[in-house]
């Protein structure tokens, strides 16, 4: 399988939230990634339920919606009827971890768990057969346009690993600094899924830097 684009979102104009989705829309980026952030778990807050729905109103692709919230449990049902298909929560932010990824399957959406810079791979393991989607946070959560942590690469091929050691279909995606300079060395380490928002939004021309991400 090809790696899959997630544009991010929170680099999006929110002024031109509608033109910025459309052109999602209309590059080859696969997914729509939407950061949630609730101003406990991280030091920002972005946005809640009636921006997610009027994304989802002009998004014709998939919502990777990443949970930056204490307590997510209590919104995952809201999620899905906002039209989430991946719901990922974070490792730090569960205390039971395995109830909250069984709740997101039994509502119907694909379950991931992110793990921010300085949580062990290795802590997945008991879980890795049961999720979807691992987010490996290449930037310390909390805001976009943030420098690549390199450390990312050791951690990919570690994930790599255990997903072969436990037989996971886990997606690895890769959340935070991704840019046209290390792209190519993160798919080449093992990642599925590359988040991009600064990159992406920043730049002249969204549309070609999507396809060359893609690449
Ligand atoms: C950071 C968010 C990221 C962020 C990535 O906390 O989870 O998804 O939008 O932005 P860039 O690609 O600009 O680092
Ligand atoms: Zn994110």
């Amino acid at each position: 399988m090809s790696h899959l684009i997630a544009p991010s979102i929170l680099s999006a104009d929110f002024a031109n939230l509608q033109r910025d989705c459309e052109m999602i829309n209309n590059s080859k980026a696969d997914w729509f990634h939407i950061d949630i952030m609730d101003g406990v778990f991280v030091p920002n807050i972005s946005f809640g339920f009636p921006v997610l729905k009027a994304i989802q109103r002009h998004a014709k692709k998939p919502l990777d919606v990443h949970l930056m919230i204490v307590d997510p449990d209590r919104y995952a049902q809201a999620f899905k009827d906002a039209g989430a298909e991946v719901l990922t929560v974070h490792y730090e932010a569960c205390t039971h971890l395995h109830r909250s990824i069984q709740n997101i399957k039994n509502l119907g959406m694909k379950a991931g768990v992110a793990i921010n810079p300085h949580t062990s791979a290795h802590l997945l393991e008991d879980v890795i057969k049961d999720i979807d989607l691992i987010c490996v946070m290449s930037v310390n959560p909390g805001f976009g346009g943030q420098k690549f942590i390199e450390n990312t690469y050791t951690k990919i091929k570690q994930l790599a690993e255990l997903k072969k050691k436990y037989n996971s279909n886990a997606l690895i995606e890769i959340d935070g600094g991704v840019d046209l300079n290390n792209y190519k060395k993160l798919i080449d380490a093992g990642a599925n899924v590359l988040v991009a928002g600064n990159t992406v939004f920043a730049s002249k021309d969204p549309v070609a830097t999507i396809q060359q991400l893609k690449s």
